[in-house]
């Protein structure tokens, strides 16, 4: 039986090819990641990160809204599982070099929330790779933390309980 030429399913077709190479271009030329942060420990936080890679590291566009007005730690934590009601099995800093804290690689500026509860932040931080694996933050956590980070105190800055968290996905 003869196959008749089929005009739209063929537009169809390349036009679906065509979105996916358009796709693919873009993911190629920066990849990026998100993390949707949920309320752990009993909070009301709420929050999202997107991360995009540039050259040397990524950049983090930070929001997160509920939290009480002041500082907060905020941290990369090794195991992307906020499944625990005080997120601790996200386990603890993704700290791939075996550094003390202040020195780990998930250890990241601290969020500063307004009388709104609010707190954006934007920043770039060197060497973070949006890969999985070993070295990279893939499939790792983003938790909020409800008192500020000394950046100082062993293992993890002494900020208090866990009050968000949100595993780090692609795209
Ligand atoms: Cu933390
Ligand atoms: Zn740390």
């Amino acid at each position: 039986m003869q196959r008749r030429f089929q005009p739209f399913r063929f537009l169809l077709r390349s036009a679906a090819t065509l979105a996916a190479a358009v796709l693919a271009a873009a993911a190629w030329a920066a990849p990026s990641a998100h993390a949707d942060l949920a309320a752990a420990s009993g909070s009301e936080v709420s929050g999202m990160v997107k991360l995009v890679a540039v050259p040397g590291g990524a950049s983090l566009y930070v929001m997160v809204v509920g939290l009480k007005p002041g500082i907060h730690g905020f941290h990369v934590h090794e195991v992307g599982d906020c499944s625990a009601p005080d997120a601790s099995s996200a386990k603890g800093h993704f700290n791939p070099a075996a550094k003390p804290h202040g020195s780990h690689a998930g250890d990241l500026p601290d969020l500063t929330a307004d009388a709104n509860g609010v707190a954006i932040l934007k920043v770039d931080i060197a060497a973070m790779s949006l890969e999985s694996g070993p070295a990279g933050v893939l499939n790792r956590a983003f938790v909020v933390h409800a008192d500020p980070d000394d950046h100082v105190s062993q293992p993890a800055g002494n900020a208090g309980k866990r009050i968000a968290c949100g595993v780090i996905k692609a795209g």
